[in-house]
């Protein structure tokens, strides 16, 4: 019996091996970065998503085709409108993203992404695998990229997070080896590593930051996270300027609430879970996950989003009007910076820090005792438009620096 229970898990191992060497082999290869500035048009593609992802990515868009009037006018920007990323069209093909939808978002050069409803087993769908994760997977988006910004405080964060390794690259394929025996991989390859690593230390170069923070659990996940601390040591050789120190993601999390030190670190690299909980935590402290973007990037597609999830529980109690499009406004402002508008990135930045850290003259609470997302979204249009808009984000901050993509 427990034979015939080993070679089945060898079997499955074997093949799970096989597929991880082959992807070594695709990252090899990978071709160069798309230029943007020689496309037209600039095809940005909007997946709606599920629960509140139609509504704040239509705000999103909105804030998009105000600061691009021009270029959409021109012919050198359009959008394309992808509709089956839904979790019923995905439910009933079974698939985390359907064929023919996955064939609409590769003719895209960018997308932005509502949020969308992740199965999980109990639920009334079939146990299916997270869009978000297929689509960083489909895409190679190797770099989940997020910023966290609390200018009045000194606080001007970048995570960048691994996107396709780690404990997501085979997280739906774990597996039973007996009814009592449950057993789940970690990834991490040298060339993994090495890319993101890589470009946690090109933006500290190009934002002059003298350090980078890598953070695992290295004492303990000795090989994986072993691995990935090994590599940034061996990048960080390459950058003598900047100096690199390694924190344990438990100490992190701790530093993170810790006012008297948490300024002091600016950019931290970390393998992909690690990055998962760090970054919630992170923008709960600039306002909410509701106020945090995501680039996912890849060599030639880029995919922006929320941080959060699709908030069934809002659309059910009827609050998803009342829903915080900043996350995807922010998603969006990110999506302008990698496609080359970075002065117009700036400025929509600037304004939701405005509206949502100092002037606070409306507010966004998820349900009727604030505003609704369409006139928040007017707010921050109305801030994008004013003139003043840099005088009154340089008023009472103690670090205006802001650090860019
Ligand atoms: C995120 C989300 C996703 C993740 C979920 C929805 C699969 O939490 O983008 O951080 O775990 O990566
Ligand atoms: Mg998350």
């Amino acid at each position: 019996m427990s034979k015939e229970l080993i070679e089945n898990a060898k079997e499955k191992f074997g093949a799970i091996i096989e597929g991880q060497l082959n992807r070594i082999e695709e990252m090899k290869k990978s071709a160069g970065w798309t230029d943007f500035s020689t496309l037209k048009p600039i095809i940005i593609g909007i997946c709606w998503g599920d629960g509140i992802g139609p509504i704040i990515s239509k705000h999103a868009q909105a804030v998009l085709e105000h600061v691009l009037k021009d270029e959409v006018a021109g012919g050198k920007v359009t959008f394309k409108d992808i509709d089956g990323l839904t979790i019923e069209n995905r439910a009933q093909h079974k698939k985390a993203i359907p064929d023919d939808v996955l064939k609409e978002i590769k003719s895209c050069h960018v997308i932005l992404k509502g949020p969308t409803t992740t199965p999980q087993a109990g639920d009334k769908w079939p146990n299916i695998e997270s869009a978000n994760v297929a689509m960083r997977r489909y895409l190679d988006l190797f770099a989940n990229v997020r910023p966290v910004r609390i200018p009045k405080e000194g606080i001007d964060w970048c995570f960048f997070r691994e996107n396709t390794e780690g404990a997501y690259v085979l997280g739906s394929k774990g597996f039973d080896v007996s009814k009592d025996l449950s057993v789940d991989f970690k990834v991490i390859t040298e060339q993994g590593a090495e890319r993101i690593i890589r470009m946690a230390f090109e933006y500290a170069k190009k934002n002059k930051i003298d350090r980078v923070t890598v953070v695992t659990k290295s004492n303990v996940v000795k090989t994986t996270d072993g691995r990935f601390s090994k590599v940034a040591f061996r990048i960080g050789k390459e950058y003598p300027k900047i100096r690199l120190d390694e924190w344990y993601i438990d100490i992190m999390t701790a530093k993170l609430i810790d006012p008297a030190r948490r300024k002091e670190f600016k950019v931290m690299v970390l393998p992909n879970l690690y990055g998962d909980i760090l970054t919630d935590e992170a923008a709960q402290l600039q306002g909410g996950v509701g106020t945090a973007g995501s680039a996912n990037i890849g060599k030639k597609w880029s995919m922006f989003e929320a941080i959060h999830g699709s908030a069934p529980r809002m659309v059910k109690e009827g609050r998803d009007t009342f829903a915080d499009p900043c996350s995807m406004i922010r998603a969006s402002a990110m999506l302008l910076r990698h496609i080359g508008y970075s002065e117009r990135a700036e400025k929509v930045e600037m304004a939701l820090e405005v509206c949502g850290q100092y002037e606070k003259k409306m507010v966004i609470t998820g349900r009727d005792t604030g505003v609704t997302g369409e006139k928040y979204t007017d707010y921050v249009l109305s801030w994008i438009d004013n003139p003043g808009l840099k005088t009154r984000w340089e008023q009472g901050i103690i670090n205006n620096k802001s650090s860019k993509l």
